[in-house]
């Protein structure tokens, strides 16, 4: 989608004045032009006006994954949304999840000596968990192949999808082993 200027795409519908969207459980209201322009990306609302720094802007063109998050329970590309199209949805950024969230965990341990390891830079790490996390929301026990689907769209510099992989696998386990002992 071409874009007007840093953090703005060209718009499309003719947006109410009054915005709610509900982020990590939380209804924000918003006045359109005061708080959001119509041209305003759902990325740079969220990191440049609210703080969520979680999400990257890497590409800002829909290219790499690094700015998912969570709407209304499916991953999504914050880049190419405008804010206003997200009046009356929920989004979930990695800051809403809970600290011992088993697929954050599982990021983390991939890390450790003697694992393949799922991050190095970290730029990707936030967009990956969300991709993950939608996934494993809707399909708790996928194939690698629905894994390798899922995470398609994601593009990690450093190269580190053997471990990312891993990490799902695992995450996967822990929410299992979460299941049972509940
Ligand atoms: S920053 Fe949104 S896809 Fe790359
Ligand atoms: S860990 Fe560096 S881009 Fe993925």
């Amino acid at each position: 989608m071409p874009k007007s200027s840093k953090g703005t795409k060209k718009n499309v519908a003719t947006p109410s004045p009054d915005i709610k969207i509900k982020i990590n459980g939380t209804w924000h209201n918003f006045e359109l032009e005061r708080d959001i322009t119509p041209t305003m990306t759902l990325s740079y609302l969220l990191r440049e006006k609210l703080g969520y720094t979680g999400l990257k802007v890497s590409c800002d063109e829909g290219g790499c994954g690094a700015c998912t998050v969570i709407m209304d329970g499916k991953s999504v590309l914050s880049c190419m949304i405008l804010a206003v199209e997200t009046n009356g949805h929920e989004i979930l950024t990695i800051e809403g999840l809970a600290k011992d969230d088993p697929i954050v965990e599982a990021f983390a341990e991939q890390c450790e000596p003697g694992y393949g390891t799922a991050l190095q830079c970290g730029i990707c790490t936030p967009g990956f968990v969300m991709s993950t996390r939608a996934l494993l929301d809707e399909n708790p026990v996928p194939t690698m192949a629905e894994v390798k689907e899922a995470l398609s769209g994601h593009i990690c510099r450093c190269g580190c999808y053997a471990g990312i992989a891993q990490a799902v696998t695992h995450a996967s386990e822990k929410i299992a082993k979460k299941g049972e002992a509940s």
